[in-house]
Formats: structure tokens, sequence, C-alpha cells
């Protein structure tokens, strides 16, 4: 396996890489009238970890695909989750104020405004993934590349997972009814990510796809549990949202239903988990290891 620093290089080039795709994907001007182009700008551009665009580079890598080919669907993956993000800051969501290190959407902006930002990412990702992606690839497999991103984001997916967390206010759910919503909320954006960038291989063969969307359902899970331990463990500074939020919000989480060490033991079962679906796949799936240790060991 590579090395701790080899990674945090790659890490870097892959968010200068989408952070340049994603400059260029947004609009730029707004008439006098409104400041839609800006409230997405602001959303986009300012910080984010671009975790789930490097999930679209490392498994494209994996399988040899060409990085220009990935930009699309990592810009694409990137502009859903910012989507999410602005309408799960909204006062009729988690109502939060603060956002990677800066007033949220709707704060610096107004609601209405952010909906719209939100909706409109929701739209240009589907516009980048259908226009500019994937040229050399044949049109069924595109369309397949969109509804996997659809049904992630959609009812079935994040913004059902979404629906299950705030109709959990306040409830104790079970584990399973926990897993259930993390996979939705979290998970299903992430598996997306991952299958996306190994979809952009077009003759990938249906083993290795299905070795990947366990290892993606595993680091999702973990990725989500990480989030939940870090709102009770880190700092407001360090995450860049408000620390605490989810116990102020009485929200379902892993600390909440098994305690902060259970919680931490589960992530990491989560990611041994992850390892041994991609074992067959030898040296290849190295970046894939280290971004799922990443995961689990990230303080932001
Ligand atoms: C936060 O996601 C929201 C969750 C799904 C837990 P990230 O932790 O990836 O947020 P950014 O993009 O780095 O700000
Ligand atoms: C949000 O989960 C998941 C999304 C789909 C955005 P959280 O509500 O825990 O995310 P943070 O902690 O606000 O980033
Ligand atoms: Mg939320
Ligand atoms: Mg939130
Ligand atoms: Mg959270």
């Amino acid at each position: 396996m590579p090395n701790q620093g080899h990674f945090q290089t790659y890490l870097e080039h892959c968010q200068q890489r989408v952070n340049i795709a994603l400059n260029k994907c947004l609009p730029v001007e707004d008439p006098p009238e409104h400041n839609l182009a800006e409230a997405m700008r602001y959303s986009v551009v300012g910080g984010g970890k671009r975790i789930r665009p490097i999930m679209v580079y490392a498994a494209g890598a994996t399988m040899g695909v060409e990085e220009g080919t990935l930009d699309a669907p990592a810009c694409a993956v990137e502009m859903i989750h910012a989507y999410s993000l602005i309408h799960d800051d909204l006062p009729a969501m988690d109502d939060d104020d603060l956002r990677r290190g800066q007033p949220t959407c709707h704060k610096a902006f107004d609601e209405a405004t952010a909906i719209l930002a939100g909706d409109a990412l929701q739209a240009l990702a589907y516009e980048i993934l259908t226009d500019k992606t994937c040229t050399t690839l044949p049109d069924s497999h595109r369309l397949r590349m969109l509804k996997l991103l659809t049904q992630a984001s959609g009812a079935r997916g994040m913004a059902g997972g979404q629906a299950m967390d705030l109709a959990s206010v306040g409830k104790t759910l079970t584990l399973e009814q926990l897993e259930a919503m993390h996979q939705l909320k979290t998970g299903a954006l992430i598996r997306g990510s991952i299958l996306l960038g190994a979809m952009c291989k077009p003759d990938i063969n249906e083993s290795e796809l299905n070795m990947l969307n366990n290892y993606s359902r595993c680091i999702g899970l973990s990725f989500q549990i990480q989030d939940d331990i870090l709102d009770v463990i880190s700092d407001t500074e360090t995450l860049g949202k408000p620390q605490g939020s989810d116990q102020e919000q009485q929200k379902p989480t892993y600390p909440a239903i098994l305690g902060l060490e259970a919680s931490k033991q589960l992530a990491l079962e989560q990611h041994e988990l992850a390892l041994k679906h991609i074992k067959p796949m030898g040296e290849r799936a190295d970046t894939l290891r280290q971004l799922s240790a990443y995961i689990v060991e990230r303080d932001f």
C-alpha cells in the first residue's frame, strides 16, 4: 500500500483537478434582479474535502480510466452533494448557520435563493453528466450512469434518507433503522461516486462492479458514522460547521444509540470489511484502501 504522504498528495491532486473543472462548469453571471449564480458558486467553491470526486477519480483509476474522462462525473457528484448540504442546513431541516467555515447559503443570501441554488446545482449535475462527460462512452452506457446518479440522489437515495432523518428527530431508532437511514442519506451518493468512476470503463465486468458495490456500502456507512462521531468529539472551528448540532436537535446518530466507543469500533469494522471486499483486486486497488482508512481516521 502507498504510504500516507503519497495518499495525501493524491488527495490534493484530485482536489485541485476537480476545483478547476467545477469552476469551468458553474455559471458566472447573474442578471441584475437576482444572485442565483453567485449563491451556487458560493456554496460549491468555498471549501469542502471533495471526498466524493476523489472517490470517482480513485475508482476510475483503479479500473485504468484516464482522468479526463472522470472530470464530469466528479463534478456531477460534488454538485449533488453541495445541493444536499445547502438544503440540509435550511431552517426547515437542520437549521445550521455555518458550513465549510462560512455562513450557510441561506444566511449569506436568503432562504429562497438557497432553495433555488440547490435546485439549480442538482439540474447542473445532470446536465454535466449528459452533455460533457464520457464522450467516448456509448449512449446506452451514459444512460446507465445517469440512472445511477438519479437513484443515488432521489427518494430511494439521499432525499429519501434525509426524509427518514427528519422523521426520526426525537425518536429512538433501532440499529437496523439507523443503518438504513445512513445508507440512504449519505451512503447512496458515496456508492454512486465509486460506481460512476468505475463505470467510466465501458467494459467493466459485473464481478468487479459487485466488489466495488460492496466496498462502497461499507465506506458509505463508515463515513456517516465518523461524521456522527465528529459532531460529538470535534470542535466548530475544525469542522467548519456547528459542533453538537445533532445532539441539540435530538438527531438519531450512532454515538447517541451505541455510545462513542462502540461507534468508533463499528466504523473500524466497516473499514476492515471494505478492505475484504476489494481484496481480490490486488495492488491496483491500494488507493481505495487508503481512502477507506482516511474516512475513519479523518478529524473533519
Ligand atoms: C458532510 O459531508 C455531509 C455528510 C453527508 C455527512 P462532507 O464531510 O463530505 O462535507 P464537505 O464536502 O467536506 O464539506
Ligand atoms: C447530512 O447529514 C447528509 C446529507 C445528505 C447532506 P448531516 O446533517 O449529518 O450532515 P452535516 O453534519 O450537517 O454535514
Ligand atoms: Mg442533516
Ligand atoms: Mg446537517
Ligand atoms: Mg452530521
